[in-house]
């Protein structure tokens, strides 16, 4: 673990933590909200490493530079006249290995989490850790954006390259690793994401779901040992969204992958170990998913729903029946409604 010596840094640290959040608050200000223009970031992409690359730098974010241009883009939208404050004292910590869901409504502050994590917001108060590694010390950025990738909601804009290998190779190339270190990490995140089959196809005539596994296979070629996805599959039809969660299931539960999952699909958090449910800027539910599902009626004070097998036993409660009110499936509610035996 880094060596920690400031003042800020809370002697609660766990060596098991891969992201601690304490007192994290983060204000968005006018003047902070100067992004780089499109045009401003193009040209800035490297050459890619399969030498065949194609200059569409302005709707990239396959790498660490890549990450930052889109994060940029997005953040144009939603400003304020004043100050708007995005997060008010969220602690939090992550374990190393754990998939945590992250849910809330529209504007509760998932994705301005999600990027302190990343380093590309810094606490305007409190402190965020990326295994012990202070966000705020310049000098750890490098390292932490190793550590953590960043995965979007668009695929589209996250290919930065005509080819799928040299896509891939974008970020480790971009970290200066050697080349044939690059070929080994393209040919072996590939192989995790399975688009093998894919690695010389052009990305923009891969379905929505293999893009995103592609841009998923980007961040791994980095070899990350956390990964954090805002909204990955909301662009998604029903099969691109199983393709990527399931890859995500599978490099989590084989690879010990520590995931950060945005998500509005309830189905989906359902898969995590951990759900936290933000609102307003705080965190204000945390628990397995049977803990946080199972209290229906403050989920939908907070503004969201409940898996649609949960939602159901809660409405047949209701109507006099007595079911478990912690049913997440729909494998389960056969069970409770028709037992085998
Ligand atoms: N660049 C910005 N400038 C000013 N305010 C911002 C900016 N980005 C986000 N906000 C505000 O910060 C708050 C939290 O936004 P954030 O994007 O983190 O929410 P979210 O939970 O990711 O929402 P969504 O589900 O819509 O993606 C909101 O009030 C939002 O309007
Ligand atoms: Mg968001």
């Amino acid at each position: 673990m880094a060596a920690m010596n400031r003042n800020s840094i809370p002697d609660t640290i766990n060596e098991q933590d891969m992201i601690l959040a304490r007192n994290l608050t983060y204000i968005y200000k006018d003047e902070a909200d100067e992004e780089m223009k499109p045009e401003e970031t193009a040209g800035k992409k490297k050459e890619g490493f399969f030498e065949k690359s194609e200059d569409n730098a302005g709707e990239t974010a396959g790498g660490q530079s890549a990450e930052t241009f889109k994060g940029q883009f997005q953040e144009t939208s939603g400003k304020t006249n004043g100050e708007t404050t995005a997060l008010r004292g969220v602690n939090l910590s992550i374990s190393k290995g754990e998939f945590v869901a992250v849910l809330g409504t529209n504007g509760s502050g998932k994705s301005t989490f999600a990027r302190h994590i990343n380093a590309l917001h810094v606490p305007t108060e409190g402190v965020m850790l990326v295994e012990g590694m202070d966000t705020k010390e310049e000098a750890n950025v490098w390292l932490i954006r190793q550590k953590a990738g960043m995965i979007f909601q668009n695929p589209d804009n996250q290919m930065v390259a005509s080819i799928v290998e040299e896509d891939v190779a974008f970020g480790p190339e971009n970290l200066g690793m050697e080349p044939e270190k690059i070929r080994m990490n393209v040919k072996e995140a590939l192989e995790a994401v399975e688009m093998s089959a894919f690695r010389n196809a052009t990305p923009s005539k891969l379905s929505g779901g293999q893009k995103q596994r592609i841009a998923i296979a980007g961040i791994l070629a980095m070899r990350p040992e956390c990964i954090i996805l805002d909204e990955p599959t909301a662009m998604l039809d029903p099969r691109g969204r199983t393709e990527v969660v399931k890859t995500l299931q599978k490099l989590n539960q084989e690879e010990h992958m520590t995931v950060v999952y945005i998500t509005h699909y309830m189905e989906e958090a359902v898969l995590a170990d951990r759900v936290v449910v933000m609102d307003r800027g705080q965190v204000v539910m945390e628990g397995t998913p049977r803990e946080i599902f199972f209290q229906v009626e403050l989920m939908k004070q907070v503004g969201l729903d409940v898996p649609a097998m949960t939602e159901l036993a809660w409405r047949l409660n209701r109507q006099g029946m007595n079911l478990d009110p912690a049913i997440l499936t729909v494998e389960e509610m056969v069970n409770a409604l028709c037992p085998s035996n």
